[in-house]
């Protein structure tokens, strides 16, 4: 009986798969194995002897379901081992491929602004890009023909028969424009919501400009708009200063100067300090320290009473400014058309 049970565990330990053990199994314990064949002739033995065969068996039977048992868990385990290996895929390649994609950079630049402005308490607001000429200029009072107008080179849209866009109040079908400003999201958020309101307004707008160093016919800007009970000039600078801070970091601050825009009175362009030279005079900022972010100031009461607001109870600010113009000062950026001619080496660099 040792022997066989020695014999079983080298066969248990030679095993090299689940089916090979699987043999072994049945030459160990079925009814004709050694085993099996020692356990038929039990009975046949004396009592004395009996037991004493009867227990050796026993023992040699759990020494190898033991052993069995053991070697069915060490072939399982290197299956699964196996199984891993054979499914693991190769991803070298991709690494030293072009590697992964990121936000363009003017993305990346509105969605920081967005959060600067989003941490100060205000909601972002979105507009649709072809506007009616009540929207784009007459609601933001600018009337047809007032010589403001010139100053935003408009691309109109020619809908033929189709009015779908709508003619918004005042607004003709066929006086679809692609809008040059986000201004008119301000109207549009007035024009729904009660105030006081506190809101943002990034998008892309369109001009009939030709493409230059400084100019594309497609950028973008954000807007800004307040309305509420005794907003006056100060918030107004405060904002902006506040924004500045929290947007360019402490060295850099804010300053306004008087100007005209026909939906704010009184009007304002608001400077920054140069970000490149902060503020002790460079190339970019011709010398000056400054340089002209965009245009602000209170709402005109006209712009109020278009949509509806009573401009006694309520006054408000707005500003607005380019996106595609912050980031190209804030990178150093010389040329505008860099940001739009996907030239990865150039926008990997964001
Ligand atoms: N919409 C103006 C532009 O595109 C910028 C601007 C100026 C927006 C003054 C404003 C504002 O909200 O109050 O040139």
């Amino acid at each position: 009986m040792g022997d066989a049970r020695a014999r079983g565990l080298v066969a248990v330990s030679a095993a090299a798969s689940a089916d090979e053990l699987a043999e072994v199994e049945t030459t160990l314990f079925g009814r004709k194995s050694v085993l099996g064949q020692i356990k038929q002739t039990l009975g046949s033995l004396d009592h004395e002897h009996r037991a004493t065969v009867g227990r050796a068996l026993n023992e040699a039977q759990l020494a190898l379901r033991e052993a069995h048992a053991a070697a069915a868990d060490d072939l399982a385990t290197a299956a699964r081992r196996e199984q891993l290996r054979s499914e693991q895929l190769d991803l070298t390649e991709s690494l030293a491929g072009p590697g992964r994609g990121h936000l363009h950079l003017v993305t990346q630049t509105t969605e920081r602004l967005e959060d600067v402005f989003v941490g100060m308490g205000f909601t972002v607001s979105e507009g649709p890009q072809a506007e009616t000429d009540w929207y784009n200029f007459e609601a933001l009072n600018l009337p047809a023909a007032h010589p403001a107008r010139s100053m935003w080179d408009t691309l109109y849209l020619d809908l033929g028969e189709r009015t779908e866009l709508g003619d918004g109040e005042g607004g003709e079908a066929s006086n679809v424009l692609l809008r040059t400003h986000t201004s008119p999201v301000q109207i549009r958020v007035m024009e729904v919501q009660p105030p006081p309101i506190y809101t943002i307004c990034p998008g892309r707008v369109f001009r009939r400009d030709t493409a230059d160093a400084s100019h594309m016919p497609v950028f973008h800007q954000i807007e800004g708009l307040v309305v509420d009970r005794g907003i006056s000039f100060t918030d107004l600078a405060g904002t902006l200063e506040e924004f500045t801070s929290a947007y360019f970091g402490k060295a850099i601050s804010s300053r306004l100067r008087p100007s005209y825009f026909p939906f704010t009175e009184p009007s304002a362009e608001f400077d920054i300090t140069c970000v490149l030279c902060e503020g002790s005079g460079c190339q970019t900022c011709g010398r000056t320290g400054w340089i002209e972010l965009g245009g602000c100031g209170m709402v005109h009461p006209n712009v109020l009473s278009n949509c509806g607001i009573d401009f006694e109870e309520w006054t408000g600010f707005a500003f607005g400014f380019g996106i595609d113009r912050l980031a190209l000062m804030r990178h150093g950026i010389d040329d505008l058309r860099d940001m739009y001619t996907n030239d990865t080496r150039f926008l990997a660099q964001f």
